[in-house]
């Protein structure tokens, strides 16, 4: 075998289960730098404001814990669930609310967190539901972006990392509910997939 191969190896590991490997993407030391980083953009932004944070679940909870810490300052949070339909290039974009938010935004500084932006088609839905209840502010931080498989014409006010379109998981991201806690981000290579 030689020196690369061993190396490449060495980098990839077992998954849960047969026929899973997880290749590190993004350890979780660029993403907490990453994250302090977005943290102050944010800040420089909005010096001065109380920041309204709004996770999506379930993938943005260890950013949005993490981001809420680097941020400072006055900061209050609450969460929404939506499951989406067909989210293939056909998808006709209709997102449902599992879990509504607790309270009013209405006047409020608010940041949307999630994990990931992928085709777009939440965090329109989300957007233009949010929009309706008056905030004073909106804006988005993703910490992933999956620009190539952008359908809806949205964009983050604060990215994190742009990503090529491969099966992530890790850092609050799932396969069938299993990876979350991973503290990377890493991709999942699955056997009947091929290689990536
Ligand atoms: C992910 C992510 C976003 C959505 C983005 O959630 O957290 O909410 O997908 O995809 P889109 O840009 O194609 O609309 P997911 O449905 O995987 O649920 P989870 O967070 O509970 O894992």
């Amino acid at each position: 075998m030689s020196k690369i191969r061993t190396k490449k190896a060495a980098k990839e590991q077992e998954g849960h289960r047969p026929g899973e490997a997880l290749r590190v993407l993004i350890s979780h030391a660029r993403i907490q730098k990453k994250v302090a980083e977005m943290a102050r953009e944010i800040r420089r932004d909005f010096p001065m404001d109380s920041l309204h944070l709004i996770g999506v679940l379930k993938g943005s909870i260890f950013f949005l814990a993490d981001l809420a810490r680097e941020l400072g300052g006055e900061v209050s949070f609450d969460f929404l669930g939506v499951s989406s339909y067909g989210k293939g290039t056909d998808s006709t974009g209709e997102v449902k609310l599992t879990k509504d938010l607790d309270l009013s935004i209405e006047g409020l500084s608010v940041l949307v967190v999630e994990d990931i932006l992928d085709t777009g088609l939440t965090l329109k839905y989300l957007l233009k539901s949010f929009e309706e209840r008056k905030p004073k502010h909106l804006r988005v931080a993703v910490l992933l972006d999956k620009v190539e498989r952008r359908i809806a014409d949205v964009k983050a006010d604060y990215c994190g990392f742009t990503i090529p379109n491969e099966f992530v998981v890790g850092y609050g991201l799932d396969y069938d509910e299993r990876y979350r806690n991973l503290p990377d981000v890493c991709v999942l290579q699955l056997e009947s997939r091929g290689k990536t």
